[in-house]
């Protein structure tokens, strides 16, 4: 596979700040990559020095086989940057700000048109973006990233602030534009994003890349017992605590959990009584591989 990026060392200081502390990896062409981590753990800065906004203090970075920086006017057509901020021009309607883009790279008005209907905001074309929600709005910033059809589009927290549906909804649009070859670059602070949408994910701490794989083969190697779970009541702890296979136990008056690593032993025991009402099992998530990496709990 062709390495459409390739990261190696790479450092940047803000005086005391170590915001991005020794960063080495690739992304293959076509690949959705994910930089995971919580607030602080310095996605946009890697990002932004990756897109060529911002000089590294050591370290190199290859974009499409050349340098980001000093700023590289053969490189800008081939990329598209989401900004974590994006702003637009006022007080212009989306069709509006859209052609405005696009004609910056002598996109037709036609083909940014087109654009809006990828995002799903062919309704909203004659909107004042003022006037636009969030998800709207993070619509709108996706279409101008992607309005001169890059090769490689760089998006920066584009589900932050946005309630649960709209970030679903949103989930959709980003699949559609990684089909056909294109390479994807997100972050996100949210574990569930990173695990459905990436390929593959770097999770970011304190400036360091932490573990780095397709999130289900990092799940797998944490080795996590599953995590069965019953309404409370149906089972007493006691004799929770007894059902073959059973590891730890807790109940918070909601649900009953068990812990196990022996997921088929407890299921069967608890069917035998009976005990199976509002039963979930859950393996482990990224969460977890994060936990086991950090030592502390992930907080976005
Ligand atoms: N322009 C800046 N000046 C000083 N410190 C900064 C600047 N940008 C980011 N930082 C600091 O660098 C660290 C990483 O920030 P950032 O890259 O924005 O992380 P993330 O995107 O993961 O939230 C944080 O401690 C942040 O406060
Ligand atoms: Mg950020």
């Amino acid at each position: 596979m062709a390495q459409t990026i390739e990261v190696t060392g790479l450092r940047k200081r803000y005086g005391d700040v170590r915001a991005v502390d020794g960063v080495t990896f690739a992304v293959e062409e076509g690949e959705f990559f994910g930089i995971l981590g919580p607030n602080g753990a310095g996605k946009t800065t890697a990002l932004e020095i990756i897109e060529g906004l911002r000089e590294a203090d050591e370290g190199q970075v290859s974009v499409l086989g050349m340098s980001p920086w000093p700023r590289n006017p053969g490189l800008l057509p081939r990329i598209g940057v989401q900004l974590q901020s994006s702003s637009f021009f006022e007080r212009l309607t989306a069709r509006e700000q859209l052609r405005t883009f696009g004609s910056l790279y002598g996109v037709p008005a036609g083909k940014s048109d087109a654009m809006l209907e990828l995002v799903g905001l062919d309704g909203k074309a004659d909107v004042p973006v003022e006037k636009l929600s969030g998800g709207q709005a993070q619509r709108l910033s996706i279409a101008c990233a992607l309005v001169h059809d890059p090769e490689i589009v760089f998006l920066d927290e584009p589900t932050a602030a946005l309630d649960p549906q709209a970030r679903r909804n949103l989930w959709d649009v980003l699949r559609e534009i990684s089909t056909g070859g294109r390479t994807v670059v997100l972050t996100t602070h949210y574990m569930d994003e990173a695990e459905i949408l990436c390929d593959r994910v770097a999770i970011m701490d304190a400036g360091r890349i932490l573990r780095l794989g397709p999130p289900a083969v990092l799940v797998r190697g944490l080795d996590a017992p599953a995590r069965i779970s019953v309404a409370s009541g149906v089972l007493t702890a006691e004799d929770a605590r007894l059902l073959p296979g059973a590891d730890e136990t807790g109940d918070d008056g909601v649900s009953l959990t068990i812990s196990t690593r022996d997921p088929s032993a407890v299921v069967a025991a608890m069917a035998a009584k009976d005990a199976l009402d509002g039963v979930q099992i859950r393996g482990a998530t990224l969460e977890d591989v994060f936990l086991e990496v950090t030592g502390r709990e992930y907080r976005a």
